[in-house]
């Protein structure tokens, strides 16, 4: 078996993208552009595993679409694509639901969280979901999958579905996907907080919109936040562990990092024994000069859904020369087809 090195990822179509979203996901993906053979994957199969509205579904997959474009994934050279216009998502996900065992699916949190106090009415979408996440990557024989901490545990089960599935069947089928925890990017992860509190993150359901710079904030509003974010009123310290002890300095600090390509302590370098006063300007500038042109073309890219959706299709199609693997894994089933 040939095994390139490719990248699956997938995310969820959310709407309302933030700061949170770009630094934490998006760049990533842009990143790995060019050191993989890239599958991008809007996961709106996923998103319909809880309560939704379907045309607000729709707005969210172009936002999202138009928020990777914008961002530099090329669809020259990755797959991008919306899950639900490629059948093979559902139909392996469903031969892989007979692979995953029950006690293997009460173990995952996410579920548990989601489902919060009802879980008698949780969609079943909602408790297989790590099974369809499985099929996304084991589908394309995916060898390495960029995902954050809480997703560590659905990648861990897709490795156990694989090796059940190769072990019952008796083949080589599936490779084992290995997690790419917190990128490649020079700053590192970054885990992006509320700008009004330094120990939540940054969340498009927190009730204050100043609490995060939205992709779709303009310059005088991006810059308005920043000024109004909660600090303290000490100066910058000049090591990692000062800083550490007051979230809301971290946070900005690992924003301006992370938006500039340079280290925390590099940051630091620069503006230990500085306050705020001078940091937040300095953080103003980063932010405009990077962010203004993603939201210019995403704000583009939106006037034009036709040409996002014909982006989409292309990649649909895109990625069948890649594989198609349910039809292997049926034939196993069958016991039928050799090789
Ligand atoms: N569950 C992932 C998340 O919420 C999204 C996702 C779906 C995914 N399919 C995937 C991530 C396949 C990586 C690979 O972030």
């Amino acid at each position: 078996m040939t095994i390139t090195k490719r990248v699956f990822s997938g995310i969820q179509p959310t709407g309302n993208l933030h700061l949170g979203n770009y630094l934490g996901a998006i760049r990533n993906w842009v990143t790995m552009q060019d050191d993989y053979e890239c599958i991008y994957c809007i996961v709106d199969m996923h998103a319909i595993t809880m309560p939704h509205v379907a045309a607000e579904l729709r707005a969210n997959t172009l936002e999202m679409a138009a928020a990777l474009l914008a961002s530099g994934i090329d669809p020259k050279r990755a797959i991008l694509f919306n899950q639900s216009r490629v059948r093979m998502h559902a139909e392996l996900a469903w031969i892989l639901n007979c692979t995953a065992r029950m006690g293997w699916l009460n173990r995952m949190t996410q579920f548990k969280d989601k489902s919060g106090k009802d879980k008698e009415g949780a969609s079943v979408g909602l408790f297989v979901y790590p099974v369809l996440q499985a099929a996304d990557i084991l589908g394309y024989k995916a060898t390495h999958v960029p995902v954050g901490d809480d997703q560590k545990q659905h990648l861990e089960l897709a490795r156990d579905i694989a090796t059940k599935f190769n072990t019952d069947f008796g083949v080589e089928l599936f490779p084992l996907p290995e997690p790419v925890i917190g990128g490649q990017n020079a700053a590192g992860p970054a885990r992006v907080m509320s700008l009004r509190d330094g120990t939540a993150k940054m969340s498009k359901s927190d009730p204050s919109d100043m609490s995060r710079i939205n992709l779709t904030d303009d310059a005088d509003t991006i810059a308005q936040k920043i000024r109004k974010a909660r600090t303290d009123a000490e100066p910058l310290p000049d090591n990692l562990e000062d800083l550490k002890l007051r979230p809301e300095a971290d946070n900005l600090v690992g924003i301006f990092a992370a938006l500039a390509e340079r280290t925390k302590e590099d940051v630091l370098g620069e503006f230990s024994g500085k306050g705020f006063g001078a940091f937040k300007p300095a953080l103003v500038e980063v932010a405009v000069e990077s962010l203004s042109p993603v939201t210019r073309r995403m704000n583009d890219y939106l006037t034009d859904p036709h040409e996002i959706d014909s982006i989409l299709a292309t990649g649909a199609a895109r990625r069948r020369a890649v594989a198609e693997l349910t039809d292997e894994a049926l034939a196993r089933l069958r016991n039928i087809g050799g090789g």
